[in-house]
Order: structure tokens, then C-alpha cells, then sequence
């Protein structure tokens, strides 16, 4: 018996086991886990002692190509996807976004159109709503079937995105009865605007305002309203990014009542403060990002949050502004610098790095928390997210030693400066699969534009 490609003697490690073993994969999938797989007669064999197998990387919340704060978020699906892979994400859910007034086909169709001729690795999309009249609740439930069982709400940004509590409840239930996940931004936007219009008032015009005008109360009190809400419905809910230990209380209390109740969250709020604002002039504007980046005291609390499961995923929220001429739009007022910070490409390394190499959790508990239940609650697995036979052959193999020092002068998101400049990881990928073919071979890009597919998901499950 001959395969197409074999990868031999790495260490396979899933959310559950890890073990030796050689991969065989024919026509992009995973068709033998064993020892010793004949190789005599396979067109390329990977030889990777001492190195890890990992499933692909997911990352369930990114923003390419987005309009935005009156600029388009700087990676596009080309220059996005390939960034992501290069860090070892092979599978990534943006969000397409319904403007006031449109359909949500409209959104997924524009989303769509922006993503297939550029992707170099498979992505699907949830759906963000803004205008929820009750004649487009139905239209919630064909998007499902057409495989975006996901939906993003927004209980901040007034006037932009927000919806009011009753267009989040129905939606919520809508969605709960539909096999569909709410992912909910969870900020007061009401009282912040409060806030923000009272410190521009007074002069407060410098990035860190963008920080100090959002307090974790506002965050904790949106995500126990939305935790409050999904109950009534009868829905799950997946809180993003969250920043804080105020909020992942009350995520944690939730799950203790036996509720399906989700969280993620991302790399900036367990390795970035409130103290990288202690740069000179406009500096600050590199880490303005909603929630905002807190006091260095959360980031503790939230690898703990990791470690108990009280959060269930680490997602970037990759949304690219350059410094020059994007950022720089907020000169002189914070409320005017486009929010979203570059992180699409470190993921995997700033977690296993801080997660692994550091003794806070162990390498199954890392493959959960960036591949499987990504996939679980988001309807990909057993497709994506694990190493099994029928799996999709995305694989990284991953140099737990390898050492690296992130820089902007040596990533490759097309954005001029990185949120984690001089920040040394341990442990990188080496060789990059998404469905059998080589996106990434030490250093280099082996993909092409398109070959990524769309991704029609399932019901999320629950987990
Ligand atoms: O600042 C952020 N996070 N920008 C992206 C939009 C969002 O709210 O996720
Ligand atoms: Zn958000
Ligand atoms: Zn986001």
C-alpha cells in the first residue's frame, strides 16, 4: 500500500492524547495514524523527530478587509490568511457585516466576494447584525442553512453597530432555536459614550482616554446582561474578547449554574496593560482596541481562566490598522483612531509560549484552546480541529524549542508595526498543511491566492 504523503515520527498531540505515530494523507484528508506507515512508495515524506503535530490552527474571530472608524482594516483575505498560516492557523471565521437597511445575504454575498479569488486557507464567516426589524428574523435562519451558524452582536458602538436589548433577545432566540451561536461584544456602549463625551469635553484627547473611558464595570455589566438575556431565550452565548477579571467572573459563575455560556479571549489582554500606554506622543494609538487593554493584574486571571476552562478559546480579534496614516487618523481625538490591533500570525506561538513552555497548562490543553473547541462550538469538528483519520490534513509541525523575537521588521501581516514587538516566544511552527498542501516550509510561502474554500458549518453543538 503506497500514500501520497507521509509525516513520520513526529508527536502527535490532540486535545486528548499525545502519543508517536506517523500521519498518512491521500486527497487532503488524514487516512492512517500508526507506527511505522509504509513510506517506500509515498510522493514526499516528512521525516520530524522532536517536533509536534498539531490540528491546524483556528482562529474564530478576525476582521480582514474591513471598513472601519473610516478606513479598511489593512490585510486583506490574501495577505490575512497567508500571515495566519505562517504563525500555523489554517482555518479562520471573519465576520461579514450587515449595514443598516441590508439583508444579511447582502453581507454574506459582499464577504464572500472579498475573501474567495484571496484566500490561501479555508475561512468562513459569522454574521454581524446591526438592524434587526422583525421581517429579517427569518432571514437569520437561511443563512444557517447555508452554513453561518454564527452571529455577532454588538451591545456597544451606539449608532453604528449596537442593538437594543429587545432586537438581542430576539435574535438570541432565533438563533438558539436554529442551532446557531451569538457571539456578543459585551460593553455598555451607552454609559461609555458618557464617558468618552465627558473626557473629550475636558481635553482628554490622547490614546490612553481610548482605555480609560472604558471600565471593566461597563464590560462586566454587558456580559452579565447578555449571560442574563441567552438565559431567557434558551440560547448559548460566546462572549469575544474578553479582557477582564470583572467579566470572566460572571462568565464563570454562569458555568457553574450549568449554563451554555462561552468565552475567548486574545493574546493582547494576556501579555499587554494598561502600561504600554506609557509610550511618547501618538505611540499609544498602536494598542487602541476594544474592550480596552487593562491593568496588568487581569492577565493572571485570565491564564487561570484558561487553565480551569472558565474561558474556552483563544481567538486574536486580528483587525490591522497601520500606524502611518490609518492610526493617525485619531490625532488629537482617541474616539477618531480606528479601533483593532495586529495579531493573526502569534497566536499559537504567545500561547503556547505563555501557556505551555511556562508551566501554566499542558499541550492538550493548548490544542483545545487553539483548534478543537474553536471547531466544536463553531460546527467545524471533526472536519477541523483534531488529528484523526477523515480529518482534514491541516496540520502544523511545531519546534517546541525554537525560539523567536516578534517584530514587525519580520512578520508578515502587511501592517507597520507589531502590538508585540520584542516579545520572545518558545516554541514555533516549522512546516504548514491546510488540507495535505504545504502553505509554509521553513519561512517560506509554498500557497497561492484562492485555494482556500469556504467553509459551511453545523450547528454548533455545544461542548
Ligand atoms: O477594537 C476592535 N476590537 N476592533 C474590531 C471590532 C470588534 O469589536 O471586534
Ligand atoms: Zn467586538
Ligand atoms: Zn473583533
Amino acid at each position: 500500500m503506497a500514500f501520497d504523503t507521509i509525516i513520520a515520527n513526529g508527536t502527535v498531540a490532540t486535545a486528548t492524547d499525545t502519543y508517536q505515530a506517523d500521519l498518512a494523507i491521500e486527497d487532503g484528508k488524514i487516512v492512517a495514524i500508526g507506527r511505522s506507515l509504509p513510506r517506500e512508495n509515498a510522493r514526499r515524506v516528512f521525516d520530524v523527530p522532536g517536533k509536534y503535530i498539531f490540528p491546524g490552527g483556528i482562529d474564530v474571530h478576525t476582521h480582514l478587509d474591513m471598513p472601519f472608524g473610516g478606513t479598511t482594516s489593512a490585510d486583506d483575505f490574501e495577505t490575512g490568511t497567508r500571515a495566519a498560516a505562517f504563525g500555523g492557523t489554517t482555518t479562520l471565521i471573519d465576520f461579514a457585516i450587515q449595514y443598516k437597511g441590508q439583508s444579511l445575504r447582502t453581507a454574506f454575498d459582499t464577504w464572500m466576494q472579498k475573501a474567495s479569488s484571496k484566500a490561501v486557507a479555508d475561512y468562513s464567516f459569522h454574521c454581524i447584525i446591526t438592524d434587526l426589524p422583525d421581517a429579517r428574523l427569518e432571514e437569520m435562519k437561511e443563512l444557517v442553512r447555508d452554513g453561518v451558524t454564527s452571529f455577532k452582536l454588538f451591545m456597544a458602538y451606539p449608532g453604528v453597530f449596537m442593538l437594543d436589548d429587545g432586537s438581542i433577545f430576539k435574535a438570541l432566540r432565533m438563533a438558539g432555536s436554529s442551532g446557531a451561536m451569538v457571539c456578543m461584544h459585551a460593553e455598555n456602549g451607552g454609559a461609555i459614550d458618557v464617558i468618552v463625551k465627558q473626557a473629550l469635553a475636558e481635553g482628554k484627547t490622547a490614546p490612553k482616554y481610548h482605555a480609560l473611558t472604558r471600565p471593566t464595570t461597563a464590560e462586566a455589566e454587558a456580559t452579565s446582561r447578555a449571560i442574563a438575556l441567552a438565559e431567557m431565550a434558551g440560547a448559548p452565548v460566546y462572549i469575544v474578547h474578553l479582557s477582564c477579571n470583572d467579566a470572566l467572573e460572571k462568565v464563570r459563575e454562569a458555568r457553574d449554574r450549568g449554563l451554555p455560556v462561552y468565552a475567548e479571549t486574545c493574546p493582547q489582554y494576556l501579555y499587554l496593560s494598561i502600561e504600554n500606554f506609557d509610550v511618547p506622543g501618538f505611540e499609544g494609538a498602536k494598542y487602541v482596541f476594544t474592550p480596552p487593554l487593562r491593568e496588568k493584574w487581569h492577565q493572571e486571571k485570565l491564564w487561570k481562566g484558561l487553565k480551569n476552562d472558565h474561558l474556552q478559546v483563544v481567538s486574536t480579534d486580528h483587525c490591522p490598522f497601520c500606524f502611518k496614516e490609518q492610526k493617525e487618523l485619531g490625532v488629537g481625538d482617541f474616539t477618531k483612531i480606528p479601533n483593532g490591533g495586529p495579531g493573526i500570525e502569534h497566536r499559537m506561538s504567545l500561547v503556547y509560549s505563555g501557556g505551555v513552555a511556562q508551566g501554566r497548562f499542558n499541550v492538550n490543553r493548548f490544542v483545545e484552546l487553539i483548534a478543537t473547541t474553536p471547531a466544536k462550538l463553531f460546527g467545524l469538528y471533526p472536519r477541523k480541529g483534531t488529528i484523526a483519520v477523515g480529518s482534514d490534513a491541516d496540520l502544523v509541525i511545531f519546534d517546541p524549542n525554537r525560539e523567536h523575537t516578534i517584530s514587525a521588521k519580520t512578520h508578515h501581516m502587511r501592517v507597520d508595526y507589531s502590538m508585540f514587538e520584542g516579545i520572545k516566544v518558545k516554541g514555533m511552527p516549522d512546516l504548514v498543511f491546510s488540507r495535505g498542501r504545504v502553505l509554509v516550509e521553513n519561512e517560506k510561502f509554498l500557497g497561492r491566492a484562492g485555494q482556500g474554500e469556504f467553509l459551511k458549518r453545523g450547528a454548533s453543538p455545544g461542548i
